[in-house]
């Protein structure tokens, strides 16, 4: 009951496939009112898409999340649009903190925050992934080394995260000299995986 919901809320959050959001909200169109802000969270759907579905008719803001949000650990870009009034632009920003950080974004750097932090999430499990089949591969059940290798990542996240850190400094710290590490390290930037995961952030942007 779509007009039904948009009729009674304050705030409708529009996370529909991106192909349906137009339908929805034509849909919705009939019920919504002046002070009603409508969030797409959908990829692809512009601002400009957005104020031509509700022809003026409410807010609109476009945000984009990524899956962290399950667990209050999202990070949500948020365009900028100086046609919000400010009350609701700072209600927008509390109601998305309360699942994680926020950044407000120009339009020019909305993509390259979905190919980067939308999307990121599917990088950093398919690495996870990679190191548990090596755990695998070296004797540990996959349960031992997926749980080993989600702690290594939660660990060295909230290592990274410290003020004034920085990843290059802290690989630095791990790579003793003539040690294992260092060995693991050089194989990688041999095999150039380094520039594969440029490449692929770049992919993503370049189809966004
Ligand atoms: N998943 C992500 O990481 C991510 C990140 C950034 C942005 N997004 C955006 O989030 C949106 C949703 O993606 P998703 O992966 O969460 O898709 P999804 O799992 O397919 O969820 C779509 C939801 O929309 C509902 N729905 C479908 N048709 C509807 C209709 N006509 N009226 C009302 N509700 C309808 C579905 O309900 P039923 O379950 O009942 O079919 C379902 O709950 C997309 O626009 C996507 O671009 C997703």
């Amino acid at each position: 009951d779509i007009p039904g919901i948009a009729a009674r809320c304050d705030v409708l959050v529009i996370g529909v496939k991106p192909y349906l959001v137009g339908g929805v909200l034509a849909e919705a169109l009939p019920s919504l009112k002046p002070e009603t802000v409508v969030i797409s969270i959908a990829a692809g759907v512009t601002l400009h898409d957005l104020r031509d579905a509700v022809q003026g008719h409410c807010h609109v803001v476009r945000v984009m999340p990524n899956t962290p949000a399950l667990v209050g650990a999202g990070v949500f870009g948020i365009q900028e649009d100086p046609a919000l009034p400010k009350d609701v632009f700072a209600m927008i920003l509390d109601l998305f903190g309360l699942l994680g950080s926020t950044i407000v974004l120009p339009e020019k750097k909305f993509n390259a925050f979905m190919a980067l932090v939308g999307c990121g999430p599917a990088y950093v499990f398919h690495f996870m992934d990679a190191l548990a089949e090596a755990g695998v591969t070296m004797g540990f059940t996959r349960q031992e080394a997926l749980e080993l290798v989600t702690q290594l990542v939660l660990g060295s996240a909230k290592l990274a995260a410290l003020p004034g850190s920085h990843p290059a400094i802290l690989r630095e710290q791990v790579c003793s000299p003539a040690g294992v590490t260092i060995a693991a390290v050089n194989h990688l930037d041999r095999t150039a995986v380094r520039g594969h995961l440029i490449d692929a952030v770049l992919a993503a942007y370049a189809k966004s």
